[in-house]
């Protein structure tokens, strides 16, 4: 009798060192619990996963702290190469929303809700009070309504993704608080509005990638300060008024692609001899020269002009250039002789028919 009591003692004992301190927090699980009664995903049943009382253990998609024992991810993709997916021989589809449950998870490092398809309704505004959330990451679902106002308060996030959603309303205002962040994609949404004019106070951006959005006005010049950014994606948007020469002088910028906008004014010649390695300025309204300013920094993979107003010749510099892989200036006004040169010998006509009066080689001869 004394014995079986102790020993059940002992185990109560064991019980309450061992599992309650690696367990998470009731709390957490609870608002886990909260999250995932808005959620239906029926195909590989993810949220199976999700039951017991330990749920740092084997919840499909939710880590945790090793020390603190709090949640620190929640990373759901649609799409990987993880087993499930495999035995389920498809990619991941899920409807529901995102509950505010999510908010009381307030150890929360990572949001991950990847590429659902389906899931809708808004972004919880109340994310932003999570002063722990470094990476946001919605892309590819339904999502609708505004990035939250205050998503400044964020102050250690590093990457904030809602590609490919229906989000809609303005880059908020605080946006440019964000301090940490390294990566914004905001594409394909229905985003309007203007681009913050103190953008460049993103001063560890590297990549930002705002194209397929309904944004207006000019690209702030500020954005040059930014030094760390390699990768300006702005196109398809209603962008307009000249392109500021400074992202020519870009430590580090090797992409930009500012095409199907409203573009005006020159190219600015520093973006000829820049580091920039493709340059798509295509479908806009730019005019004058194409800048006589290649040389031997000039090194373009990509270098689309087409659908412009540019008239003159093609610069004799080019030939110049150190390699030119894929130039398309169809589509302007040049007139005369397309140079010769190793850089961008192996183009075809298509790089440069629909202008006024061009010729030679891959043309008629002049
Ligand atoms: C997986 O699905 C594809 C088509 O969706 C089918 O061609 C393939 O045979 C399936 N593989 C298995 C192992 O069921
Ligand atoms: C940005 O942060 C500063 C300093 O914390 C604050 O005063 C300002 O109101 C914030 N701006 C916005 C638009 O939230
Ligand atoms: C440049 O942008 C235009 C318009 O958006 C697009 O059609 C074209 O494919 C792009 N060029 C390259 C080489 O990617």
């Amino acid at each position: 009798m004394a014995t079986a009591a102790f020993f059940s003692f002992s185990a109560i004992l064991l019980l309450s060192l061992t599992l309650p301190s690696n367990a998470c927090l009731p709390s957490d699980r609870v608002a886990l619990l909260y999250f995932k009664s808005t959620l239906i995903e029926r195909h590989l049943g993810i949220f199976r996963t999700w039951r017991g009382t330990d749920c740092c253990r084997r919840w499909y998609g939710v880590s945790c702290d090793p020390e603190t024992h709090r949640v620190a991810d929640i990373n759901l993709r649609g799409e990987s190469e993880d087993p499930i997916f495999e035995k389920a021989n498809r990619t991941g589809y899920m409807i529901g929303h995102i509950s505010p449950a999510v908010c009381r998870l307030t150890r929360l490092s990572s949001l991950t809700i990847a590429d659902w398809k389906g899931i809708s309704g808004p972004i919880p505004s109340c994310i932003t009070s999570l002063p722990f959330l470094r990476i946001l990451d919605l892309v590819g679902n339904k999502f609708t309504g505004p990035i939250p106002a205050d998503i400044g308060r964020l102050s250690r996030l590093t990457v904030l993704n809602v590609a490919d959603n229906q989000i809609s309303g303005y880059i908020p205002r605080s946006l440019t608080n964000l301090s940490s962040l390294m990566h914004l994609d905001i594409r394909s949404n229905q985003i309007s509005g203007t681009i913050p004019r103190n953008f460049g106070k993103l001063r560890m951006l590297s990549r930002a990638l705002l194209s397929k959005n309904k944004l207006t006005g000019a690209i702030p010049a500020s954005i040059s300060y930014i030094y760390r950014l390699s990768d300006l994606d702005l196109s398809l948007n209603q962008l307009s008024g000249p392109i500021p020469a400074a992202l020519g002088k870009m430590a580090v910028l090797a992409t930009l692609n500012l095409d199907g906008n409203k573009m005006s004014g020159q190219i600015p010649t520093t973006l000829i001899n820049s580091g920039i390695s493709i340059l798509n300025l295509s479908r806009n309204a730019l005019e004058g020269y194409i800048p006589d300013a290649f040389g031997p920094r000039s090194y373009f993979t990509v270098l689309d002009l087409s659908y412009n107003n540019l008239r003159g010749r093609i610069p004799k510099s080019i030939s110049t250039a150190t390699f030119v892989g894929h130039l398309d200036v169809s589509h302007n006004h040049l007139c005369g002789p397309i140079p010769v040169g190793a850089p961008f010998d192996h183009l075809e006509a298509s790089s440069f028919t629909y202008n006024d009066c061009l010729c030679g080689k891959p043309l008629r001869a002049c």
